[in-house]
Parts: structure tokens; sequence; C-alpha cells
């Protein structure tokens, strides 16, 4: 029933409908599809003209695989979901939440994940802390009480989580007074923010899409955003490799020195990223090479893949009046311009095919593997006004927030998923539905705390974030960004202005060059995670909270004291509730402790289970706080390993991807129980596998009533040559 009419039932003859719509006037939700199992959506308001971003999105979703997971009915609160569509013809809906629920995601968010009693104003924007508007806002979030919601609008959308209070609400906190006389005790606790009980969220649109999800854990329903979004994305191995990036004006030769001295330091390499200086004109840019700095672009690409060596550009999406496809994008093209370049309108299949076309000449077919898209995300002095107009019609706002995707659809499904090559890449800017596209989203922001922070808060929407290294100011700074770096999604190292190289820091070289290395060795246990989350939506490195009943909460807030120059609601101060970002999942059994700035030691609160130590394969503990220092691990990361856990590892790194085919593997053994894991194989670099041409082998670890282990293997599905040579089991120490 509308909320209006109930009112007017109640109040009869005697109240306006003035006075019901002083309220908001809310409307149930009542007309819910199901999708798939766990997914459903609904329309709210006038939606049909809306851009949605699962239009957008690289695949359809994955029906097949949503309707094998457990059929959870429609939880009731989403059955009391209301909206209003203000005098403004815009729309306002309300999710009703309880106390307790915990809030968690809206996309790449560096000041954490937890999102209770917080404004968010969903923006596509440069880098920001806090306040919702980032490089990747993804309209979803997850709750504690087992449901998510993704707002399926490409529109900037502003989000009050618990914040606010209705008057007609039956759920208020009661009111308090602040100041009683001093006979009087006071009643309760005061509080500057009483809590809201709903999550509140203004679009500038008439209507919207809303799609919920509800899952048996958090991890389920994250999985099946993804798998609703098409399925996670697959890379390519050589994507899975290290990534190095020269400066900004190197020249072709500069380049290939710079490759043979990563040889000559025996440090692995796969991809080399140009940055701007490749093109003839860059900021606006013309695409097209740079001929005094690389006069054989061909010939450099086909030198670098007789290596191994996997070549990515940068560019940003705004056209040169020296680019030769100009004139004919300049009709196609928005009202403004950026950096003084315009702005190609690639919601137009016109404007798409005449980038493709000069791209599929100039780069793909040379053997260009992939590219950077810079600067899709603002600031606002930067990009287009909220007021520019496109020739598709489409406003400057959703243009705004889906501009990343669009360059992201447009390289991945008409450049490189139509010629069958895989691609992986760099974009500073996505949003909702991005799960099955191959790119990772980079920062100018540098924080290496929140860099640590970004591994879990993307994990939570379908993205992939890089948190890439640069620069450090000492020698330890330097090995622990390279820790985090290695233990993320793509593993870059950005020199388009310092020039660093991973020698650098003469003193941690060897450090650098383990990490590294051992990043190389868990390959095979990594490309297993990413097909997981291509297959069944699971992110390959992910937040605690998608570990069931292994989520450490502390609390970190505190009373402060009231001051009236700058604290006068101290005394109304909630102790926050934060969750621990400062550890990560790394696939499905390897958790990182990473080791912070310059620090060389750290508390580690041990999630429930036991932990084994990744080096010595020791017991180290079971749901209790541990410290560990860089002297033990011998200046690697700290990595503890799951109770019951096998991990697939090549027996040696390698310094190039391509030397894994036929590399012999072990299969690392943790802890005292029966273990299993799986092994993924294809053919590392076309999309056969979505044709069913992949391996998927089991090993297991049976413990026997004499103390022995029985190991055996099993392939599950043997569709293609298989990647990796031998697998033994090796032990770790019980
Ligand atoms: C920035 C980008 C950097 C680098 C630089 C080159 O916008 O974030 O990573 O590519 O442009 O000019």
């Amino acid at each position: 029933m509308r909320l209006s009419t109930a009112i007017l039932l109640i109040c009869g003859a005697f109240c306006s409908t003035t006075a019901a719509q002083d309220l908001g006037d809310l409307t149930t939700v009542d007309k819910w599809k199901k999708v798939a199992h766990g997914v459903w959506s609904a329309e709210l308001g006038e939606a049909s003209g809306e851009v949605r971003y699962s239009d957008l999105a690289g695949a359809p979703p994955k029906i097949e695989r949503l309707n094998r997971l457990k059929n959870i009915p429609l939880p009731g609160r989403i059955r009391k979901i209301g909206y209003h569509v203000n005098s403004d013809q815009k729309l306002m809906v309300r999710i009703p939440t309880s106390v307790g629920e915990k809030i968690f995601g809206y996309g790449l968010q560096f000041d954490g994940t937890q999102k209770n009693g917080k404004i968010l104003t969903l923006k596509v924007d440069h880098f920001s802390k806090g306040g919702g508007a980032t490089h990747a806002p993804v309209p979803f979030f997850i709750s504690s009480q087992g449901y998510g919601v993704f707002f399926n609008t490409a529109k900037f959308l502003k989000v009050y989580n618990q914040v606010g209070n209705r008057k007609d609400s039956k759920t208020n906190p009661p009111e308090v007074d602040r100041n009683p006389p001093d006979d009087e005790p006071q009643s309760g606790r005061w509080m500057a923010q009483p809590p809201g009980d709903a999550i509140e969220a203004y679009v500038h649109g008439k209507g919207m899409e809303l799609v919920v999800f509800t899952g048996t854990d958090l991890q389920d329903i994250v999985a099946r955003y993804n798998l609703y979004c098409g399925g996670g994305a697959m890379p390519p191995l050589w994507g899975l490799g290290f990534w190095h990036r020269v400066p900004s004006k190197f020249s072709a030769a500069q380049t290939v020195q710079e490759i043979n001295d990563f040889r000559k330091h025996d440090i692995p390499l796969d991809v080399i990223g140009l940055e701007p200086g490749w093109q003839t004109k860059s900021y606006p840019c013309t695409f097209e090479w740079q001929r005094k700095r690389f006069p054989d672009p061909g010939g450099f690409t086909k030198k670098l893949l007789d290596d191994g060596l996997h070549l990515n550009l940068w560019e940003n999406p705004y056209i040169s009046q020296h680019a030769r496809i100009y004139e004919k994008m300049y009709p196609l093209s928005g009202s403004h311009l950026v950096w003084l370049g315009i702005v190609p309108d690639y919601t137009l299949q016109e404007a798409r095919d005449i980038l493709i076309e000069q791209h599929k000449q100039d780069h793909f077919d040379i053997g260009v593997s992939g590219y950077k898209i810079d600067e899709v995300d603002g600031y606002d002095h930067w990009l287009w006004p909220d007021h520019a107009v496109f020739p598709s019609g489409t406003s400057s706002e959703s243009m705004r927030q889906t501009y990343g995707l669009l360059m992201q659809r447009m390289f991945y499904k008409e450049l490189y998923h139509k010629h069958n090559l895989r691609t992986f890449g760099l974009v500073r800017a996505s949003n909702g539905a991005a799960s099955h596209y191959p790119f990772a989203i980079y920062s100018d922001s540098y924080g290496h705390d929140e860099y640590i922070t970004g591994i879990s808060s993307a994990s939570l929407s379908g993205i992939l974030w890089c948190p890439e290294i640069r620069s450090a100011g000492s020698d330890r700074e330097w090995i622990n960004r390279m820790h985090t770096v290695c233990f993320s999604p793509l593993a870059m190292l950005n020199a388009w202005a310092s020039g660093t190289k991973p020698w650098s820091f003469p003193d941690s070289t060897g450090a650098v060059r383990n990490t590294i290395q051992l990043r190389m060795q868990l390959l095979p246990y990594l490309y297993t995670a990413f097909a997981d989350y291509h297959q069944n939506g699971v992110p390959p490195v992910r937040s605690m909270l998608l570990e069931t009943g292994r989520t450490n909460s502390r609390q970190v807030g505190r009373e402060r004291e009231i001051n009236g120059e700058n604290a006068p609601y101290a005394d109304g101060d909630e102790p926050e509730i934060k969750e621990d970002n400062s550890l990560f999942m790394f696939g499905p059994d390897i958790l990182v402790a990473p080791f912070y700035n310059r620090s060389v030691e750290r508390q580690v609160q041990l999630p429930k289970g036991n932990w084994y130590d990744f080096y010595s394969g020791q017991l180290v503990g079971n749901h209790e706080e541990i410290k560990v220092t860089a002297q033990q691990t011998n200046d690697l990361p700290p990595l503890f390993v799951k109770e019951g856990s096998l991990i697939p590892m090549l027996k040696k790194p390698v310094n190039r991807t391509r030397e894994i085919i036929g590399t012999d593997l072990e299969i690392r053994y943790y802890g005292k129980t029966d273990a299993t894991c799986s092994l993924y194989e294809d053919d590392g670099e076309t999309f056969g596998f979505e044709k069913g041409l992949y391996n998927l082998r089991k090993f297991s670890v049976e413990m026997q009533t004499d103390g022995t282990l029985r190991f055996s293997q099993t392939m599950i599905h043997e569709e293609c040559r298989p990647m990796f040579g031998t697998a033994t089991l090796k032990p770790m120490a019980r």
C-alpha cells in the first residue's frame, strides 16, 4: 500500500493531501522481477529513458551460473523499499535498515569500507578522501543483513547511510535533553547524529532501476553481483606478470635500454608501458607514433614481443587538431573541449568505429597489447562542465559517470575481444557493472594506507585496483610498497615522472627482486583465482569482509571532551567501529598483512581458524594478535595461510610469464587437515576459454590413519594443452 494512502485513511477528512505530501508521499516498490536465483530488479518512477550501467556491462548476466546457487527468497525488508519523486522531478529511494546493520561498499573508497553514518555523493572524480566522489564510485552496497543493492542508473547519486530521521519513523532513537537541570539525571546519551533507520538515496533523475542481491554471506552476494555483470575479468597470463612504465619522454632506444637493465638486474618483467610522449602530440592526443622517438613502431613492438614482452600505451581520450581522425570526429564530439581536445561521444557507433579503425591500424596490427586510459575521471576544472551537450543527446552527467566504462567497453569488445586476443589495461575511472572488464584503476594519490585500503574496498564492487609504486622516501618504504604492489591484481612500477627502477634503492634490490619473483612463482595460484572470478564471481584479491567467520572488527573511536571552540558536539560522538582493512586475502588461502610506510614490524589480528606462516609452514596462531617483523619474513611481505590449504606454485621463479609454460609445480601443503585446491589452465591469451577450452585440475591431500599424506590429482575439465609441468606435493613444516 502506498504510504500516502495509509496516512489519508488515518487522517480521514481532517487532513489535506498537502499534509501527506509533506511526508514525501512514498510509493512502495512492489513489482520485483526475479532475474535469477538471488537477483531481483524493479523499476522506480520513470526509468525507461535512463542510462543503466548494466547496459554497458562487458557481458550479459551469467544466468545459468546464478541459478546453480542457492535460491534465497527476496528479503521482507526489500518489500518495504519506497520512493518519491519530488517537485523538481528527482527521485528519492528509501531502503529501511535495522539497528546494528552495517553497510559496506560503494566502489573504490580510500577512507574505508564501512559506510554507516556517512553521506556520499557518488560522482566520478579525481581522487578524494571520503565523500564518495572517487575514480570508481560504484553505486552498489552490501549489508550485514545479507543483501546488496545496486542503483543501476548512470547519474550522480547522493546517499545518506542511516543519516537523517524522518518524522513519521517508528524507530527513531528517543529524544534526550542535552542540558538537564543539575538535579535531573540525563535520560540517556545525547547524540550529535542520531542514527537514521534507512539508506536514502537521491538521484538527479525521474526514475531508476534497482537490482537487489541476496546470498548466504557477503562473498556470495558480491559474487552474484559480479555474475550479474557478466562474471569477473579474465586477464591474459602475461597481464599478471610485472609491469614497468617508463618516463613520459622516453624513446624506443631508451626503452630497450631499460629492458636490458631489467635483465641485467635479474628482475621479472612482462609489460612495458609507454607514457604520453610516444605520440606526435599529447594533452590533447593524436594516438599517432612520434617518429622522432619511435622511428619504427612495428619493429619496436615486434622486438618486444619476441622478447616475451607486451606493450601498453598511455592515452587520454581528448583529440588534438593534429590527429588524422580529428575532422571526422569533430561532429561526433561534445560541445566542450578537455585539455583543448575534442571529446568524442562514444555512445555513438560511428565515433567508436573511427577510433577503433585508427587504433587497429596503428597499434593493434603491429602487436600493441593494451591501453592505459587516463583523465576520464575529472576534476571539474579539467573535465567538460555539467551543462555540456553531446550529439547522441546523452546528458553530460551520464557521460561523466560512464566515460571510463565506455572506453573500457570499446577497447575490450570492439578491438581485443573481436579479434580473439585478451588484453589487460588501466583506467582512471570506472563505475557500476564493470566486473567483466580487464582494466585496473589507478590514481595520482599516493598514501600507502589508502592504497592498501583500496584493495579491500575495490573487491566489494566488481572493480580491480592497482596500488602502483612510483617512488619512496626510503629503502624501507620502497620495499613495503613493493610488497603491496606484488600482492595486488596488477603489479606495476609507474616511473612516468620519477624515472625510478626496481633497483633504484640499491640496499633493497634483493628484497624487491625476491618479492617480484615470489609473485611470479604464485602465478598458477593467482591465475586460478582469476578464473574463479570469471566463472564464479569471487574476487581474486579481496577484503576480509568476504571471508565468512573471519572478519575482524576493532573499535578505534573514542569519546572526546566537549570543547566550545572546535568540538562543540564532541559529547555526542559515537565510538566508531571500523573494519580492519590492514589485512586482505590474496586468492582463497593467503592472508596478506602488509607493513605500512616505513615500518619493519606490525601487529596482526589473526582471524578465526589456524593460520600458518607462508614461508616456514609453522602454526602462528588462531584468532589472536601476533607480532610480525621484517626480520622474520626476510624482508618479504607477511603472509599467512589458512588451515588445510594447498598452494600451487612454480618450483622456480621465472622472469617472463611465457617461461611458465611447462615449468614444474610444487603444491605447498599447510596445516594438519585434509586439503584440496584447484588449478586452472588455458592458452593464456585468447578467448578460447569462453568456449570451454580450458583445464581444471583438483589436487587433494588426505591424512591417513598412520599420519602419512595421500596426494592425488583429478582432471575435472580437460580441454586444452597443459600450461604447467609436473606437480609434486611439498608438505610445509607442521
Ligand atoms: C597522469 C597519470 C600518470 C601519468 C601522467 C602522464 O594523469 O595519472 O600516471 O600517466 O598522467 O602525463
